[in-house]
């Protein structure tokens, strides 16, 4: 299991209306939203991600379909499939993380603890194996 990583069920309002869940800041998620973005109309067989992040922490709820969210932290891997709106994936910064399995008309919505900043990438898993193995030592 990837350190740090996890499964966070939402608040749900049951209502013969329609249901409601919701997310506050720190209250159901340990960080402060900065960012959203959402990733929709993605085509049958397409990857998104293929990155980590050295600062920014996220939170990936399927508001609607299904998808598959790869996990590496250099060490271990772990997939979680996403198919409820009432809970989301906690990632924290530092871990590798894939997309994938979209199905038609999936809607991944993602909380982002920081502003859009292309710096804090790392697009070459060698290096964020690399980098990891730095940060171990440093402890
Ligand atoms: P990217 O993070 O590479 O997408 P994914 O990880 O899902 O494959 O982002 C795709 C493009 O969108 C890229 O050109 C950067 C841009 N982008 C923003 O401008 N702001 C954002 O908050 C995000 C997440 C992406």
């Amino acid at each position: 299991k990837i350190d740090g990583v996890k499964i966070i069920d939402l608040p749900k309002n049951l209502d013969r209306r329609g249901n409601l869940s919701v997310i506050e800041e720190f209250k159901n998620i340990p960080f402060k939203i900065e960012r959203t973005y959402w990733i929709y109309d993605v085509p049958g067989g397409e990857v998104r991600g293929g990155h980590a992040y050295k600062r920014n922490q996220e939170f990936i709820v399927a508001l609607s379909g299904s998808f598959d969210v790869i996990l590496d932290n250099g060490m271990e891997r772990e997939t979680f499939s996403l198919n409820r709106s009432y809970y989301g994936l906690y990632v924290p910064n530092g871990i590798w993380r894939q997309m994938q399995n979209f199905s038609t008309n999936s809607l991944a919505l993602i909380l982002a603890s920081i502003p859009f900043d292309v710096t804090d990438y790392v697009y070459d898993y060698e290096l964020f194996k690399k980098t990891l193995h730095e940060k171990v030592n440093n402890l």
